[in-house]
């Protein structure tokens, strides 16, 4: 269990590069099941999350060759059952029903289970899998869908309490190009990692429209082929380096970034009283710390909103300025594992109902702390690099799951970190 030492206090400045999308990479590579031909996808992030995804891959049967960035899947000859010893480690492999479903017609996942930042439930999935012909049962830890004459078409909404789903849209998508006649998903999600994975499925002959609305129709086709992809630059690791620049930046420039997809982002930061500045084409954008950071309220919404997956971070940088700032999850109203960690730092944090109340402190000091998941752990990176002394933050695999050599970047802006073999 490697840790990371922050010796907090050193300007960072410069420029890195934005790795491609985990979150867009794990369904990418899970769709690539869907065909039996050879499928290469670039800018993969080498993150320990799409290595379980290559495992989870390998497991079924499919053959897996992983160089720098780019992996080739060829799922020629595969089975229906994802093994439960890596599903267990990563919720995203609830992200193989729709492929699995869709060609073997019968698939065996082990259930997820709850995690850190919530319940989550995969009801939604389920109820979209089984709108387009799937049966389902639940046996032993494991769902087992079936639909041995094949899926059909039909309109499913996916809407639940907290909003639409990112994966249960996926699901559905994937399941939906190998049905036969058409799906419409009402309440979709609109995240950019959908329309990614719908490009790439378009890319392999499906017929899917209106993808990044709320409404995606697919027409379903006899069957997919090989392509070639690149996956979108990661959106929440260009907003976490965004935050660490209006922490501790004296002018950060990130590079293969997509201004579109971090307009939220950016209006939080510039509402906060920091500088960003995006160049002509939108796929570099420089950062400055403002002069006189202020207080603001934050509320996580589905995209274009505020993403979930951004307030932890905003939440560190919160903690250091002037003022109270308020940070509201509607989305994971139990996310706020990284506020006793902060205040364990010095941070003035109180938090009720899915909401913290941050007031801001002079200065947080540097102590050992505790990673949960990967968003909180990324805020305690960034809450250290202002820190007085030394912070110790330690299961930084949580961290590795999701930030491709962040160490090496932050060291690459001059910060004095020091990860520590354990
Ligand atoms: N929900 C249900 N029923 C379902 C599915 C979801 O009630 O069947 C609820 C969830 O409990 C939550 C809301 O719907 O309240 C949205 O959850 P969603 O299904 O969209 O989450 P997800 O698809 O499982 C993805 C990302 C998460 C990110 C969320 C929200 C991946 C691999 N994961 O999860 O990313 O927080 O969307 O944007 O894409 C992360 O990267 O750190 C991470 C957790």
């Amino acid at each position: 269990m490697d840790k990371l030492l922050v010796h907090g206090g050193t300007p960072i400045h410069g420029a890195i590069t934005i790795s491609g999308s985990k979150n867009a990479s794990l369904p990418i590579l899970a769709a690539a099941l869907l065909t039996d031909q050879d499928v290469v996808i670039r800018r993969v992030p080498d993150v320990s999350d799409t290595n379980y995804m290559v495992q989870i891959l390998t497991g079924l049967g499919a053959d897996v060759e992983r160089f720098s960035g780019t992996v080739r899947v060829t799922a020629a000859d595969i089975s229906d059952t994802a093994p439960y010893d890596i599903v267990r480690r990563m919720r995203a492999s609830v992200c193989m029903m729709g492929p699995l479903l869709a060609r073997k017609r019968r698939c065996v996942v082990a259930l997820p289970g709850g995690c850190v930042i919530g319940d989550r439930p995969i009801d939604l999935h389920i109820r979209g899998l089984e709108a387009l012909g799937a049966t389902t049962e639940f046996e032993g830890g494991n769902v087992i869908l079936s639909a041995p004459g094949g899926l059909k078409g039909a309109t499913v909404d996916l809407c639940g309490e907290n909003g639409p789903t990112v994966l249960g849209t996926d699901n559905v998508m994937m399941a939906a190009t190998l049905a036969e006649g058409t799906t419409t998903i009402t309440s979709a999600a609109c995240e950019p990692e959908v329309v990614d994975l719908a490009d790439f499925l378009n890319s392999m002959g499906a017929r899917i429209s209106g993808a990044g609305t709320s409404t995606i129709t697919i027409e379903g086709v006899g069957e997919l082929h090989g392509t070639v992809h690149n996956v979108i630059p990661d959106r929440i690791e260009a907003g976490t380096f965004m935050v660490a620049a209006a922490l501790a930046g004296e002018g950060v420039t990130l590079r293969r970034v997509h201004e579109g997809h971090l307009v939220a982002i950016t209006s939080a930061l510039r509402k906060a009283g920091h500088q960003v500045h995006f160049n002509d084409n939108g796929d570099a954008c420089t950062i400055h710390r403002g002069d006189t950071p202020m207080p603001a309220e934050i509320s996580t919404d589905p995209y274009p909103g505020y993403p979930t997956d951004m307030q932890a971070q905003m939440t560190a940088l919160f903690a250091t300025t002037p003022g109270t700032s308020r940070v509201t999850d509607t989305i994971f109203p139990q996310r706020f594992m990284h506020c006793a960690e902060l205040k364990r730092m010095g941070a003035d944090i109180h938090v009720a109902d899915g909401q913290a109340q941050i007031t801001g402190v002079k200065k947080l000091s540097g102590a050992p702390v505790m990673a949960s998941d990967l968003r909180a752990s990324a805020a305690l990176v960034l809450a250290a690099l202002t820190a007085e002394g030394t912070t110790e933050i330690n299961r930084l695999y949580h961290i590795d799951r999701g930030y491709e050599h962040i160490d090496e970047k932050l060291e690459a802006l001059g910060a004095n970190v020091e990860r520590v073999r354990v």
